[in-house]
C-alpha cells in the first residue's frame, strides 16, 4: 500500500515522574507528504523516539492532534490502535528486536501469521520483501549469523511485512558503523521510492539525515527548522556534531549555574527552580550520554 500524508498538530506530551513533569514535546507541528521520506534530526532527549511512538500508537499524546491519511490517531481507542498500528504502520527500532532462534526469512514471516495470511501467501511475500532489501542468500541465516547492518536490514523487511503506508525508522542506523549505516539508508531509500511508502526516520547522524526529502531539526519538543538536504553540510559535520554536544553541555552547566544564583538570589521560586533544574540536568546527562556513545569521554 502506497505512503499516507502525516499531520502532527500542537503536539504535547508530559510525563510524569513522581511529582515531577518532564515535557518531552512542547506543542510541536510538522507535516509529511504521501510517500515523502523525512528525517527528523535533534540531540539526545529532543523528543524524537516520543514523537514516533505517538506516531505510530504506542504511546499516547497528552494533547494535540496526529493525523495519518484520514485517521485520527490521537482519538483511537486501545482496540482500534491495535489495528492502526496492524495496518498502518511498519515499525524499525535502533536496538535490533529479531527474534534470535529465528532464520531471517522466519522473522519477517511472523507478523504475517497474526495477521492471517495464508502459508503459500506468506513464503512469496517473504521472498520478495528478502529480495528488496538484498538478503536472497541469507534467507535461511540467523541473526547471530548476520552482520548489524544485515540484522537491520532484515527488521526493514519485517517492517514490510503487513504493507502498511507508513515506515517508522528510530535511529535504524544507530548501532551500525558507517559503511554498513549507508547501505541500509539507501534500502530505505529504495523502499521509498519503489513501494512509494510515506518515511519517517528519526536520527542524530546528519549524512544519514541527508538522504531525506526534506530534513526537520527538533529540539526541545519543538521543530525548530525545515532543511533541504544541501542545507545540511557533508560529513565534516560529524566533527562538528560533538563541538556542538560539547558546546550544548556547556551550556547547561552556564545555565545551572545561573539558575541556582537566581534561586539564592529570591529571583525564581522553589517550584520553576526545581523544575528547570530537573529540566537542565536531564538535557546535560542526555547530551552526555550521547558523547559517551560516540566514544568521547567527558
Ligand atoms: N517513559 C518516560 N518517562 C519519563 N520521561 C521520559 C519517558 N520517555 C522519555 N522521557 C523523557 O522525555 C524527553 C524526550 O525523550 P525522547 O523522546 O526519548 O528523546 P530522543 O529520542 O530525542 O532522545 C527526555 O527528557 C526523556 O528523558
Ligand atoms: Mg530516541
Amino acid at each position: 500500500m502506497k505512503g499516507l500524508g502525516i499531520k502532527v498538530k500542537d503536539l504535547i506530551k508530559v510525563y510524569r515522574l513522581g511529582n515531577v513533569e518532564i515535557q518531552a514535546l512542547r506543542g510541536l507541528g510538522m507535516s509529511v507528504k504521501e510517500g515523502e521520506l523525512i528525517s527528523v534530526i535533534g540531540p539526545s532527549g529532543s523528543g524524537k523516539t516520543t514523537l514516533l511512538n505517538i506516531v505510530g500508537g504506542l504511546d499516547s499524546a497528552t494533547a494535540g492532534s496526529v493525523r495519518v491519511g484520514e485517521t485520527e490517531v490521537t482519538t483511537l481507542d486501545s482496540s482500534q490502535l491495535l489495528e492502526y498500528r496492524r495496518r498502518t504502520v511498519g515499525h524499525i527500532f535502533q536496538t535490533l528486536n529479531l527474534i534470535p532462534t529465528l532464520s531471517a526469512a522466519e522473522n519477517v514471516e511472523l507478523s504475517m501469521i497474526a495477521m492471517g495470511i495464508s502459508r503459500q501467501k506468506r513464503k512469496e511475500r517473504v521472498r520478495n520483501l528478502l529480495d528488496v532489501v538484498g538478503l536472497t542468500p541469507r534467507t535461511d541465516h540467523k541473526p547471530d549469523e548476520l552482520s548489524g547492518g544485515e540484522q537491520q536490514r532484515v527488521a526493514i523487511a519485517a517492517a514490510l511485512a503487513n504493507d502498511a503506508p507508513v515506515l517508522l525508522a528510530d535511529e535504524p542506523t544507530g548501532e551500525l558503523d558507517s559503511a554498513n549505516a549507508k547501505i541500509v539508508v539507501d534500502y530505505l531509500m529504495k523502499v521509498s521510492q519503489e513501494l512509494g511508502k510515506t518515511i519517517v526516520m528519526v536520527t542524530h547522524d546528519s549524512s544519514v539525515a541527508r538522504v531525506a526529502h526534506r530534513i526537520l531539526r527538533i529540539e526541545d519538543g519543538m521543530i525548530k527548522a525545515a532543511l533541504t538536504p544541501a542545507q545540511i553540510s557533508e560529513p565534516a559535520a560529524a566533527v562538528s556534531y560533538v563541538d556542538q554536544l560539547r558546546a550544548r553541555v556547556a551550556d547547561m552547566e552556564i545555565q545551572l549555574q545561573k539558575l541556582d544564583e537566581d534561586f539564592r538570589s529570591g529571583k525564581i521560586e522553589g517550584d520553576e527552580y526545581t523544575d528547570k533544574r530537573q529540566r537542565f540536568k536531564q538535557t546535560k546527562a542526555g547530551l552526555e550520554d550521547e558523547l559517551h556513545r560516540m566514544g568521547i569521554v567527558t
